[in-house]
This record gives structure tokens, sequence and C-alpha cells, in this order.
């Protein structure tokens, strides 16, 4: 009898159930009216006195295991309805998870990010909201000089001293007070014109700058740059600098790459010349140097400036600019391969 008590024991102590059924059925089985404790406490009276004491106490043990495992049982499966509840069935299969693409804007900004770090320039950046002198004044155009309306602004209605920067060229200013040179840098960024939007121009695009100043440097280091970079970027190492003007620089250039007249693509691309304009550059104007707290006197240095989505669209053959700002998954999939 023991025995049998001992076994009962051990199988209360293992069993397991997962559902409220199964854990009243097992309550009725032990502990209900009809169950086998009661039939043991009965059974108590048949037993000979010696063996009364220990048969009683492993029936109260029995009685305290089964107690004990019902109530444990019911904590279990009232945790995991809880978590059920919050994170739903934790047995489903997952959901894919959609890997995004990178944006060809983004693509192209980090290969000429990777392309001027190798020579040793770093990154810096600036508000997209700019005040006069960092976007304008300082760069060699004050109030009423014509070349401002090269320019189409975006002004902040309530300050006209306030505006959305219309180039990257106001992060030069920024840089240049606060480093002293040797200062190689390049600061990618969006910027706004008022302008309006068609396949060919947007209203707000991104634009690098790049600068260089230290002593004696010359128009020759950058022409050797900036046919490093077409070099690095196209694969094409043949440029020409077309004399040009722009307030902040002298002299000021326009930097054309020979793309090729191969495909019918390039023969459209480049209006039958074989030539594409890529930025603006030239020789920082000594005005500006002066301006940003740097003396001209000993210092000298070249600017130059490009815009990034006109690049990501001649690299990916894409032909309206708008689509770069539309959000349209089926554009922005098809980068998914490119890193
Ligand atoms: N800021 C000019 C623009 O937005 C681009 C530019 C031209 C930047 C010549 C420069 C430069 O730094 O030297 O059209």
């Amino acid at each position: 009898m023991i025995d049998q008590l001992k076994k009962q024991l051990e199988e209360v102590k293992s069993f397991t159930a997962d559902s409220q059924d199964a854990i009243e059925a097992f309550r009725i089985k032990y502990l209900g009216k009809k169950g086998l404790l009661n039939d043991y406490f009965q059974e108590l009276r048949n037993i000979p006195k010696e063996e009364k004491k220990v048969f009683g106490q492993t029936v109260n043990e029995l009685k305290i295991a089964a107690t004990e495992k019902i109530q444990e049982l019911k904590n279990n499966l009232q945790d995991k309805e809880e978590v059920k509840s919050l994170y739903g069935d934790l047995t489903r299969p997952g959901e894919p998870l959609e890997l995004g693409a990178r944006h060809p804007t983004s693509l192209v900004k980090n290969q000429i990010i990777d392309i001027f770090s190798r020579i040793g320039f770093t990154v810096s950046e600036g508000p997209e909201i700019e005040d006069d002198w960092h976007n304008f004044t300082a760069l060699n155009l004050p109030e009423y000089h014509p070349a401002r309306d090269m320019q189409d602004t975006f002004f902040i209605q309530t300050d006209p001293d306030i505006l959305l920067r219309t180039h990257t060229s106001s992060v030069q200013v920024r840089y240049m007070e606060n480093h002293k040179p040797p200062i190689r840098t390049i600061s990618p960024g969006r910027v706004y014109r008022n302008e309006a939007i068609s396949a060919r121009s947007h209203c707000f695009f991104h634009q690098v700058e790049g600068l260089y100043i230290d002593k004696g440097v010359s128009f020759a280091d950058l022409k050797q740059t900036l046919q490093y970079f077409t070099t690095a970027l196209f694969g094409k190492s043949r440029i020409r600098l077309r004399p040009s003007y722009f307030p902040f620089t002298e002299p000021s250039a326009e930097v054309d790459v020979y793309w090729g007249l191969e495909t019918e693509t390039d023969y459209r691309m480049t209006k039958g010349t074989g030539w594409l304009e890529i930025m603006g550059c030239g020789m920082v104007d000594p005005n500006v140097l002066d301006n940003c707290g740097i003396d001209s006197k000993e210092y000298s240095g070249f600017a130059f400036g490009m815009g990034i989505d006109r690049i990501a669209l001649l690299l990916y053959q894409v032909s309206d600019i708008r689509l770069l700002s539309e959000n349209d998954l089926r554009f922005l999939k098809q980068f998914k391969s490119i890193l």
C-alpha cells in the first residue's frame, strides 16, 4: 500500500498540463469528493496500528503535493495567457522582415564622401535654415549684389535675415569661422531654391561643397584634385575647366568631364558634344577668407560645389529628378542591390 502511495506521489510531482481542463481533471482525480485522497483517508481505518503513522504522513504528503501542483499549473497557465494576449501566439511563424534600400542620392553622397576622405577631407555640416551672412554676405554677395538674383531664395517671411540656404557654400563660411588652416573639408547637404518643379529641376536638392585652404594652394592643386575625383567616381580622367563667374571665387571655372560619344545615350546626355558639366569651382576669393577670419595674405585655397542629385540621375540613368523625392517604392526598390 505504502509503495503504491509513493508511486502516486512521484506521479503527482512530475505531472504537467497546459489547459484548464487538464488541471481540473487532475484535481478531481486526487482531491475531488470521490477522489483518490478521500479513498486513502477512508483506508486509514483498516491499516494496522504500527503502519498507521507512516501511511497517514504519506497520504498527507500526497495531498499537499497535489494541492501545490494544481496551484503551480494554474499560475503557469495564467502567465502564458498574459504573454499571449500581449504578443499574440508566440509559436506562429515570423513575418518576413523587408530590408530597405539606400536612396540613390545617399548612394552617390556616400561615394563622394568616400573618395574625398581618402585624400584627407573631413565631412562637415551646417544648418538648412541659414542667415543672410553665411549664405550671401560673407561669400562676397553683399546686399543688392546682382548675383543674388541668380539664386531664387526662399525667405522666412517674418524675418528677411533668415532663409533656406540656397547652396552648401554657407557651410564653408561656418567652417572657416571655426577652424584654422590647413582646412580640408567637404559639406554635403540639402539646399532650397524657389524654382518651378520639372523633370530637370526641383525646389530642393542636394549639393556637396569642397574646401581646401592652406599656404600656397594653387589652381593646379584644384585641377589635380578634381581629376582624381572624376576618375574615382566616373572612371573618366579627361576634364576641362571653362572660365566662369562666382562671387566667392576668383578665378572661377565650370568643370566639364569628357563622357564620350560611344552610345546613343551618351549623345543624348551630352547633346552631341561628349562633354558633361558637373560642377563649379575656383580659388576662394581673398575677401571671403578675410570675412571668415583667415588672413588672405598668408593663406589661399580652392572651393568647388556640385549637385548630388544630378550625378545620381546621370549614374543610374534616371530621367526625372522628381522620382528622387516621391518615395515611390517601385522606384526605390531598384537600388536594393547597391550598397
Ligand atoms: N554655390 C554654387 C552653386 O550653388 C556652387 C559652387 C560654385 C560652389 C563654385 C563653390 C564654387 O564652392 O567654388 O551654384
